[in-house]
């Protein structure tokens, strides 16, 4: 048996705005392998970020347990908590923003080596040429500003940095999502090469089926703070069991007839619900063409449809 780099149990990140309560992440639990790319899809404000803040910390998740390397993280302070961004890193979307434009490439990159007080100086300098050629720039770099670089190459410096003390699990929130489509492609190739490349784990979130498809061992399909379904990729796409999945994979054309001609056609209508006001019941009710009466009633639990293939919906 293989045991999970990460452990996910219950987990819920809720926020106050003006009063009222957001329940962006409501109860998720699931496992990440060591080596695996765990993909999580999910229309804007699902709770994707939220979901990757609190397993980083980045949040303070308001209940439920992680488990990280089979120990819990949620109690560790100070120290500990640095120590797990040693082997945790995140991959920021915006490739403009998230690089302090006052700092060269080369102090961008050994800024996590310094803070956690690796290396000499000598030996950080090192590390950064080393780092550089990993994902693909010129060691001469080292020496630019951000606006001297393209969204593709500060991408790849943002990369370069969460690299740099070696991470077991990388976490991509949309990390293509801000570039020219050009360049997508050229960032996943990336992303693959550094996995087998590291031995990296990943948590790849995007709204944007095909690409985790290419890329994830498995996919989990999020929902108003939920997951609806999670299942090995290929499954998923051939198979999908949840109504809003099959709602999900029916805007993408399959350039394959017959698979074309047999699959459901489900079509998502309606507005998503606001997570400060869930519905009580299944949080898809609103909106799934496949609604019955106890779906408004009781919520159905994420459990195992097919071997390894989970789903959250009372008509399976
Ligand atoms: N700091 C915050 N305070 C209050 N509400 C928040 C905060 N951060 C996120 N939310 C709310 O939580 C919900 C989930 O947001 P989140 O950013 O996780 O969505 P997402 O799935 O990452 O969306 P996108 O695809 O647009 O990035 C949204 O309703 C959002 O408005
Ligand atoms: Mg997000």
């Amino acid at each position: 048996m293989i045991k999970p780099l990460l452990q996910v149990k219950n987990l819920k990140k809720h926020f106050e705005h003006k009063g009222e309560i957001v329940r962006a992440v409501d109860g998720v639990s699931f496992d990440v392998f060591p080596q695996e790319t765990l993909g999580l899809v999910g229309e804007s404000g699902c709770g994707k970020t939220a979901l990757a803040r609190a397993l980083m910390r980045l949040y303070e998740p308001s209940s439920g347990d992680i488990f990280f390397k089979g120990e819990s993280v949620l109690k560790y302070k100070g120290k500990a908590i640095k120590a797990l961004r040693h082997d945790m890193q995140y991959i920021f979307q915006d490739p403009f923003s998230s690089l302090n434009p006052r700092m060269t490439a080369g102090e961008i990159i050994s800024e996590p080596l310094v803070i956690h007080n690796t290396l000499n100086s000598y030996g950080r300098q090192k590390r950064v040429q080393e780092l550089l050629e990993l994902v693909g720039l010129r060691p001469e770099y080292t020496s630019r500003f951000p606006h001297e670089f393209s969204g593709g190459q500060r991408q790849r410096i943002g990369i370069a940095r969460s690299l740099a003390l070696n991470p077991r699990l990388v976490v991509c929130d949309e990390p293509i999502a801000a570039l020219d489509v050009s360049i997508q492609a050229q960032i996943i190739n990336l992303l693959k090469y550094l996995q087998e490349e590291m031995g990296l784990t990943y948590l790849f979130i995007s709204h944007d089926l095909a690409m985790v498809k290419y890329l994830s061992t498995r996919v989990a399909v999020m929902y108003l703070g939920h997951f609806m379904e999670l299942a090995p990729s290929a499954d998923l796409y051939k198979n999908p069991q949840h109504p809003y999945t099959q709602g999900l994979l029916s805007a993408i054309p399959i350039p394959d007839p017959m698979i074309e001609k047999k699959r459901a056609r489900v079509l998502l209508t309606g507005e998503v619900p606001s997570p400060i006001n869930p519905p009580k019941g299944c949080v898809f009710c609103t909106r799934c063409p496949k609604v019955k009466p106890i779906c408004f009633q009781k919520r159905p639990p994420l459990r195992e449809v097919a071997p390894g293939h989970s789903a959250a919906c009372h008509l399976l």
